[in-house]
């Protein structure tokens, strides 16, 4: 046997450590040392009783007990304590006492912590291992409830599956058996609650804990506590186990691949990392819980792949229903080459019921046509919107400009006189607005024929005539609405029935309403909408709407008759509305028209 293969054999840790003693006797053989055993070690509660076993023996074929016997060979047990450095040979004691392979600890105590060596010599060989025994003090022990025992070595588990039955036996019950001088006594405990249990699903028999029913409230830890006696010392130790319920056998415990599934497809892009993911149910299997889930490369473990270094495997529990795992396997593969297209990509799973394989299908990205596509779609889309934000901010100007070009001057269609009547309720603030602002604009400034009945009209004549000759004779009634104009009898209700009046017999007459101050909805406004008349409203912003190329003028125009103010008027108008300063703006307008802007001094 080469030692190579014991050292694995013993799980060996440690390195080799100086020959102990025995060296002033020559015909002592020198003594092979194995280190330090890891699996070997032990952990035991302060006044408990515990043991250590010889890790020599722990594989019979390497050594066995009763053979070395048999070969003259003594087994002779030394212990450096924690804070010595010096071994000591163990003697006999009622505390500490050998028996076979084994050091009894009847009980330990915290000082017994250390590392403990067995040797097992005869004439003319010798070899030696060591271990490390930890002797827990009870405040170091962690719990997750107050009222848990106190358990110095790790859980063992169990699984129980629903609704049958199974015998739970007491870890190490068998070592105080034997060297117990009385049938050792076991409690049982589960959930802070010593036996017996509320019901009785679960029965101590003899020193076993039986479960008739497994339900789900019957999981979690279950600690036994074993008490013997040894020498007329009363010695004791707990043990834990953690029981879990699981599926019964009769339900189907053969793995599946869920993903992907038989019609997936993978697209992946060549030159970049592709992660594929398989995802499987992996059902517990109670007699052998062993399950492997593997990815293939036209039939070989990635580890045996040429390109191998391209390939990894990361397998991760997705869900745990009573140990019936949910497992995803994903495999990544970096730099992805066309020619991988064309493998066998096989993830596939194992446990003791059966196994299965499902072959990922892959296929190439288009990824170029829908790329220009994206792209031709996204430019239109940018293009359509940023003209519907073009006609929305810049629709009077677009109105306009096209008026301008296309849109023919009535002065050559009709006999009229006057392009607007400007009608307005007298005494009020309109009036003002009226005489100083809105004729000034449009007489001077946009160059149309305004009426305005106190001034044009000559004295004399019958009011009611005049008005509606006046207003026969223009083509925009222009209404000034204020919450007095309709009043009853008065000059302004006058000029509007005038003008609805012309409509309703055809004239060419249209009403622009301007609204100077925001008023009440006036009765005779709705009336005039639901009589079905075209009405303009055009609203006065205050001083946004005192410069020229302001909202409220561009609308007036808009309603107004085509007009072209100068040779290059609307592009004049244009030009002025994508200039900023006010001043330079005033100072165009002035040029464009001779006359000088008393209007706009006065408004404001
Ligand atoms: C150890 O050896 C003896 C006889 O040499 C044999 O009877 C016994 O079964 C062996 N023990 C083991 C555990 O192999
Ligand atoms: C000591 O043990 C070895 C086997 O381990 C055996 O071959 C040898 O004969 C024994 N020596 C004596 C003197 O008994
Ligand atoms: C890969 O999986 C398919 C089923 O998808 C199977 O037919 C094929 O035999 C598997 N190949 C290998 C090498 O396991």
């Amino acid at each position: 046997m080469a030692p190579f293969l014991l050292l694995l054999l013993l799980g060996v840790i440690g390195g080799r450590r100086a020959v102990v003693s025995q060296a002033s006797d020559p015909t002592e053989p020198m003594c092979y040392d194995w280190g330090e055993s890891s699996e070997a070690a032990v952990s035991v509660l302060d006044g408990e009783a515990g043991w250590l076993s010889c890790p020599l023996f722990s594989h019979p074929s390497v050594y066995n007990y009763t053979s070395a016997q048999s070969a003259g060979h003594n087994l002779l047990w030394y212990r450096l304590l924690d804070g010595h450095d010096l071994e000591q040979p163990i003697m006999n004691s009622s505390r500490l006492s050998k028996d076979r392979e084994r050091l009894w600890l009847q009980p330990a105590a915290a000082n017994d912590s250390g590392q403990y060596i067995c040797m097992l010599r005869n004439k003319s060989s010798c070899s030696k291992i060591a271990m490390r025994l930890t002797v827990l003090r009870r405040a170091e022990v962690l719990r997750s409830a107050d009222c848990e025992p106190l358990v110095a070595v790790a859980a063992t588990r169990q699984f129980i599956p629903m609704q049958q039955g199974k015998k739970l036996d007491c870890p190490d019950l068998q070592d105080a058996v034997k060297m117990s001088e009385i049938t050792p006594n076991v409690t049982w405990y589960h959930n802070c609650s010593r036996y017996p249990f509320w019901n009785n699903e679960r029965q101590q028999r003899g020193p076993s804990l039986q479960f008739h029913v497994m339900i789900i409230q019957y999981q979690g830890p279950y600690f036994c506590t074993v008490q013997f006696q040894r020498r007329g010392r009363t010695l004791q130790f707990t043990r834990r186990i953690d029981v879990s319920a699981v599926y019964p056998p009769s339900f189907s415990r053969e793995p599946r691949i869920l993903s992907p599934t038989q019609e997936q497809v993978f697209t992946v892009r060549p030159g970049s990392e592709v992660r594929l993911a398989c995802r499987a149910l992996l059902p517990f299997i109670l007699d052998d819980p062993s399950w492997d889930m593997w990815w293939t490369v036209d039939g070989k473990t990635l580890d045996k792949l040429p390109d191998h270094h391209r390939f990894f495997q990361n397998n991760s529990v997705l869900k745990n229903d009573f140990e019936d795992k949910t497992i995803e396997s994903v495999l990544v593969i970096h730099d992805f080459q066309s020619e991988d297209l064309s493998r066998e990509l096989n993830c596939s799973v194992r446990n003791e019921k059966g196994s299965g394989s499902r072959r990922a299908q892959l296929e190439e990205e288009v990824s170029l046509p829908s790329v220009e596509l994206g792209c031709g779609l996204g430019v239109t889309l940018v293009l359509m919107l940023l003209l519907f934000v073009v006609y929305q901010v810049f629709w009077l100007e677009l109105l306009l400009l096209y008026r301008s070009w296309f849109g023919t001057d009535e002065r050559h269609t009709d006999d009229k006189e006057y392009d607007v009547y400007i009608s307005y309720a007298r005494n009020s603030e309109e009036e003002q607005f009226v005489l100083s602002t809105l004729r000034g604009v449009l007489e001077n400034e946009l160059g149309y024929s305004v009426c305005i009945f106190d001034r044009d009209s000559l004295p004399g004549g019958t009011i009611t005539d005049e008005t509606l000759s006046f207003v026969a004779r223009s083509r925009r009634l222009l209404v000034v609405v204020s919450p007095g104009y309709a009043s009853q009898g008065s000059q302004a209700l006058l000029e509007l029935k005038a003008g609805i009046n012309d409509m309703a017999l055809g004239g060419h007459l249209r009403v622009i309403l301007v609204q100077y101050k925001p008023v009440q909805r006036e009765g005779w406004v709705r009336e005039l909408r639901r009589a079905r008349v075209a009405l303009a409203l055009v609203r006065w912003q205050g001083d946004k709407s005192r410069e020229l190329t302001s909202r409220f003028w561009k609308r007036l125009r808009v309603e107004l008759p085509v007009r072209r103010v100068s040779s290059s008027g609307d592009a004049a108008l244009m030009r002025l509305h994508s200039q900023n300063s006010t001043n330079s703006q005033t100072g165009l307008i002035s040029n464009m028209v001779k006359e000088p802007q008393t209007v706009f001094n006065s408004a404001a």
